[in-house]
């Protein structure tokens, strides 16, 4: 059977990192997986994590297995996280959540369940997205549209572009939205944008999915989720899809969560069981560990206050970058204007360089950016800095059409 078997292609984002990994140049710069790394391109555990382990391990004594949807505290702390800020009271009895191997585990069950009990769903994304969400909602089955999101020659969100096509969504049609720091650009909507969304949504009857992964790496923990509590008050059913693999930087131990919020309890209750269903055929029950430390952290006053300090660091280094980035490619004299890199939000900027200058970046100086020009600025730090800036210029400076 495995004879007629064709090789896959590489992941887009996880190949280069293979190829970074094997390129033997001391001098190389990685600007392509979506993971933190601080000033001296670490990837470190965070404090409150650490201590938040130390005390799970002291306390910790089972290893069975857990509920299908997850550990019921869990699914309480991250309602918390979603709905701080203010979201209207009622709303709690009619969200649901479960427990996820990571954002990506929650999307996976979100598209078995859409495709399980509303298989004419059309899933909208946008233009240009995280390249998995294609790859997920075709596997379940689903079909994908696209709605414009970006303009590339304004380095700016495409807002004519994507409220006409919203318009054209219809009943049972599922929007994707990125809840902040949006994956590639680094635009998102400001709050008035937030608001016709979901005026459109509501008018034309189609749900929205906000996809969760950076919250606290915008402009603050309670402030990210600016778009979410714009769509939840509208009391629009909606489904949610959170990581906690960034802004906990759990990566490896696969945090994440489904919320679907409904529009009475009893239908919350009907939706849980399905997606509890869902989750059965496809991992049976999550892993346990990232999960209990996002609990301990957040139950515990001072480990939370630890952590919204760290999240505050990584959001102020990721800004602080962003600034240095911009005004060391001007002090190279480079004509390009790349302002924009300021105003994206998150760890990605989509710096505007055209594929010959990441291939020639890539092949020349051992630079690693993802094909879109979407760069990871947490890899940017004092030490790289002027070597990449002045990559950037030299490659600018070649005829093109090499
Ligand atoms: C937009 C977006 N959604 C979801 C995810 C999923 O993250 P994970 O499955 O690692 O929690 C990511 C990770 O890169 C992302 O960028």
């Amino acid at each position: 059977m495995f004879e007629a078997i064709s090789e896959a292609p590489p992941d887009a984002i996880l190949g280069l990192l293979e190829a970074y990994r094997q390129d033997p140049n001391p001098e190389k710069i990685n600007l392509s997986v979506g993971v933190y790394q601080d000033e001296e391109g670490r990837t470190p555990v965070m404090r409150s994590v650490k201590a938040a382990e130390e005390q799970i391990w002291k306390s910790e004594s089972t290893k069975s297995y857990l509920g299908i949807a997850g550990a019921p505290e869990y699914a309480s702390v991250v309602q918390e996280m979603l709905l701080q800020g203010g979201v209207s009271k009622s709303l709690r009895s009619r969200l649901v959540t479960v427990q996820t191997p990571g954002g990506t585990g929650a999307l996976r069950v979100a598209a078995d369940f859409l495709s399980q009990h509303f298989p004419q769903s059309r899933v909208w994304l946008s233009t240009p997205t995280w390249p998995n969400h294609p790859t997920i909602f075709s596997a379940a089955g689903l079909e994908v549209l696209t709605y414009p999101y970006f303009e590339a020659e304004k380095h700016a969100l495409d807002w004519s572009g994507m409220a006409a096509a919203l318009e054209t969504t219809r009943p049972g049609d599922v929007v994707v939205l990125h809840g902040c720091c949006h994956n590639p650009t680094g635009v998102d909507l400001a709050p008035e944008q937030w608001r016709q969304v979901a005026e459109i949504l509501d008018k034309t009857g189609a749900m929205p999915l906000l996809d969760f992964a950076y919250q606290g790496f915008g402009e603050g923990l309670v402030e990210d989720a600016a778009g979410l509590r714009e769509l939840m008050n509208r009391e629009l059913d909606m489904l949610v899809a959170s990581s906690f693999s960034k802004n906990f930087g759990l990566y490896r131990d696969r945090v994440g969560a489904l919320s679907a919020l409904c529009s009475t309890a009893e239908a919350g209750s009907a939706v849980l069981s399905q997606i509890k269903r869902a989750i059965r055929a496809n991992y049976s029950n999550p892993p346990a560990h990232g999960a209990l430390i996002v609990s301990t952290v957040f139950q515990d006053e001072t480990l939370r206050g630890e952590w919204e300090q760290e999240v505050a660091e990584i959001r102020q280094r990721l800004n602080g970058v962003r600034e240095m980035f911009a005004q060391a490619l001007e002090a190279e004299g480079i004509e390009r204007d790349f302002s924009h890199i300021r105003r994206q939000r998150g760890m990605f900027s989509f710096s505007g360089l055209e594929p010959n200058h990441i291939a020639a970046l890539r092949e020349k100086y051992s630079i690693y950016m993802v094909g879109s020009g979407r760069i990871n600025v947490a890899g940017i730090n004092r030490q790289n800095i002027g070597p990449l800036c002045r990559a950037i210029k030299e490659v600018l400076a070649e005829p093109t059409g090499r």
